[in-house]
């Protein structure tokens, strides 16, 4: 479980989030929605601790992340996976020694084991025919997977995406969407997600967050997108609105076809 609990925090002197609460429940997919430039991607570095709020608590699993030492954040940070914006993968390294990257050179494990675990993973992630390339000779989508891999291989408890299908065409929108959703459930992890994709986030999220002017709103379920009556959530929706409801159409539809009959 992670709590927002009254954060405050400026960048040069302007209030970016201003009083913002919010819980995630645990082993759900929350996404967080909002303008560019809202905060959303704020948000997912402060559960990390690696920006501390002016005031106000991150609480993840019972422990204040704002207020934890860099030794004790670096422990803690062992239960969370992050797939960033951008994959930051390392060019120079193969698809393997990309996954099995931290537990080597940071944890010092022996290659030998880090490898079958790598192995086993990439397997898991249909990649396993890629282990020895380097990420240049991968599609944007197979990337992806890489870097999703690469979170995985701590067995985190909180996953953490920021854009995961930000750049990836139609087809590789929805393999990576799939794979989330596949992940999530297998490992049972705690999600938190920033996304612009309004399919991705019908298909994966259990729990919307709407963070916009500085405040965080719960929606809820995606589908309160439309039915909810707050202002902000008004305000944010309405520029989606001919989409979220074409969208949830297309869902009802495939929720009555042939197979549920
Ligand atoms: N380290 C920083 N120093 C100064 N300003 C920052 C820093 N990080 C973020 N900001 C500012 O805080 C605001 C929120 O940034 P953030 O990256 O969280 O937005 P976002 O919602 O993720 O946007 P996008 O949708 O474009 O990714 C922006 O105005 C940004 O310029
Ligand atoms: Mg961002």
């Amino acid at each position: 479980m992670i709590n927002f609990e009254n954060i405050n925090l400026s960048f040069d002197g302007v209030q970016v989030l201003r009083n913002v609460s919010f819980n995630v429940p645990p082993q759900q997919m929350t996404a967080v929605l909002g303008p560019s430039g809202s905060g959303k991607s704020t948000i997912l570095r402060l559960i990390m601790g690696l920006i501390k709020p002016d005031s106000g608590r991150v609480i993840v699993d019972g422990e204040d992340v704002t207020q934890m030492s860099e030794r004790r954040l670096q422990r803690a940070r062992r239960k969370m996976g992050m797939v960033f914006q951008h994959n930051a993968l390392f060019d120079g390294l193969s698809v393997a020694e990309n996954v099995g990257f931290y537990p080597t050179y940071v944890e010092k494990k022996p290659w030998k084991q880090v490898l079958a675990e790598v192995m086993e993973l990439l397997a898991d992630l249909g990649l396993a025919d890629s282990a020895d390339k380097l990420p240049s000779e991968l599609s944007g989508g197979m990337r992806r997977r890489v870097a999703l891999a690469r979170s995985l291989i701590y067995h985190p408890t909180i996953l953490l995406y920021d854009e995961p299908t930000t750049g990836l065409d139609p087809y590789m929108t929805e393999v990576v969407v799939e794979l989330i959703a596949e992940m999530n459930e297998k490992y049972s992890v705690t999600g938190i997600m920033v996304s612009h994709d309004l399919p991705t986030v019908y298909d994966i999220a259990d729990h919307v967050v709407l963070i916009a002017d500085g405040s965080a709103t719960v929606v809820g379920h995606p589908s309160e997108l439309l039915r909810s009556q707050s202002s902000e959530v008004i305000g944010f929706a309405s520029s989606w609105r001919r989409h979220i409801i074409e969208y949830s159409a297309e869902i009802e539809r495939k929720d009555e076809g042939p197979e549920a009959r």
